[in-house]
């Protein structure tokens, strides 16, 4: 809500919002103001104007609103059109860098590194995907032995190196699966104590990955520290995996409360996995959704004799079993991250003509 008495709406603001949204009920001086401009960086302008006022949406239009709406639209023309825009813009942020997908158990030992190994695999697939796998778990991470190598290198020596890193550098500090997956080790030969961990290496190094990868998938520790928070905070999705049991859906009830209300990361960005489902259980699926205020989870049946087989032979499940269940699970997670979404978005005018011709 910006009141600056100014007819710029932009005036002297420092930090320019992701959206901007006017209201005009009549004398719309800063409509005004935005048409007659030049160019110059502004948010994308989302109008929202009386039923029937031409002169508002042609000014609109002038402006070079993304949207125009009436104030008889129902609220989720809006909420539409605010969705579109933060896909538009994630989707130019992603046209530079990959996408960086964190899981995270509510509770130890429900799966999220066999997910996180398994999705990542899945990531490379047939595509040829580039994807680095980080075992965030510093202290205690054995992702290694999920894909059966022995790290010669890894975040230690990759954060020791970070300054001077770039992208022809990177991959030396990561090992290469079989399958094309690159494995960032947490090397728990040395264990390290969280704060001994540089955020700002950390955040260059997080950096680097991106830009030389279609998908940074990170296996992390439940626990908030700065580094954890760091990877969270820029997650395009955060996994959070579960199981069918009142002090999983618990545990993640209150993660997601905390990823929420401490970190920002808001709820559209956070899945809900519910791993070793079935149907029978106690706990229902719609006792699940019900509990994290959710309309969708994805679910990953229950199969111990593949996944005890995968994890203790260092051996993805594709490998193992590609028609499997489960790992049918995995490879309809990874394509709701891979499917393409080439929708040409309407223009303003196709999106707003309806509206006045419903009048
Ligand atoms: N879908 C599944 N079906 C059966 N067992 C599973 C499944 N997913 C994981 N497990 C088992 O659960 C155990 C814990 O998995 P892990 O990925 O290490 O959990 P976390 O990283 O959450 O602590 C493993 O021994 C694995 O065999
Ligand atoms: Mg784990």
């Amino acid at each position: 809500m910006l009141s600056n008495g100014h007819a710029d709406p932009l005036h002297d603001v420092s930090t320019l919002p992701d959206i901007l949204l006017l209201h005009c009920t009549g004398g719309d001086s800063e409509l005004e103001f935005l048409a007659n401009q030049g160019v110059r960086e502004q948010p994308p302008l989302i109008v929202c104007g009386r039923d029937g006022d031409t002169v508002t949406m042609r000014l609109a239009m002038r402006a070079g609103a993304r949207d125009y709406l009436t104030e008889s639209m129902p609220k989720q023309d809006l909420l539409n059109s605010i969705q579109r825009i933060r896909d538009e813009t994630a989707r130019h942020r992603h046209a530079e860098h990959g996408k960086l997908i964190v899981v995270v158990n509510g509770k130890g030992g429900s799966g999220a590194s066999m997910i996180a190994t398994n999705l990542a695999h899945s990531l490379v697939g047939d595509e040829g995907n580039e994807v680095t796998l980080v075992d965030l778990d510093l202290q205690f991470g054995g992702l290694c032995r999920y894909l059966d190598i022995s790290p010669e290198v890894g975040m230690m020596q990759a954060l020791e190196s970070a300054t001077e890193m770039d992208e022809m550098s990177a991959d030396a500090y990561t090992c290469r699966h079989s399958s094309g997956l690159k494995l960032m080790a947490a090397q728990s030969k040395q264990p390290v104590m969280p704060r001994g961990v540089s955020i700002e290496r950390l955040e260059a190094l997080l950096k680097v990955y991106l830009s030389i990868n279609d998908f940074v998938v990170v296996d992390s520790p439940a626990h908030l520290d700065p580094a954890t928070a760091l990877f969270f905070d820029k997650a395009d999705h955060v996994f959070v995996v579960v199981q069918q049991s009142l002090p999983h859906v618990q545990d993640a009830a209150r993660l997601m409360q905390i990823l929420g209300s401490e970190l920002g990361v808001s709820r559209d960005r956070m899945v809900v996995i519910v791993n070793r489902f079935t149907k029978n259980a106690e706990v229902e699926i719609g006792d699940i959704k019900k509990a994290l205020r959710l309309n969708s989870v994805h679910t990953v049946p229950n199969h111990y004799k593949l996944a005890s087989e995968s994890i203790n032979t260092g051996v993805p499940l594709a490998d193992i079993s590609s028609s499997a269940g489960l790992t049918k699970s995995i490879r309809r997670l990874k394509d709701s991250l891979v499917e393409p979404d080439d929708s040409p978005n309407p223009t303003l005018l196709e999106r707003s003509l309806p509206s006045f011709l419903r009048r």
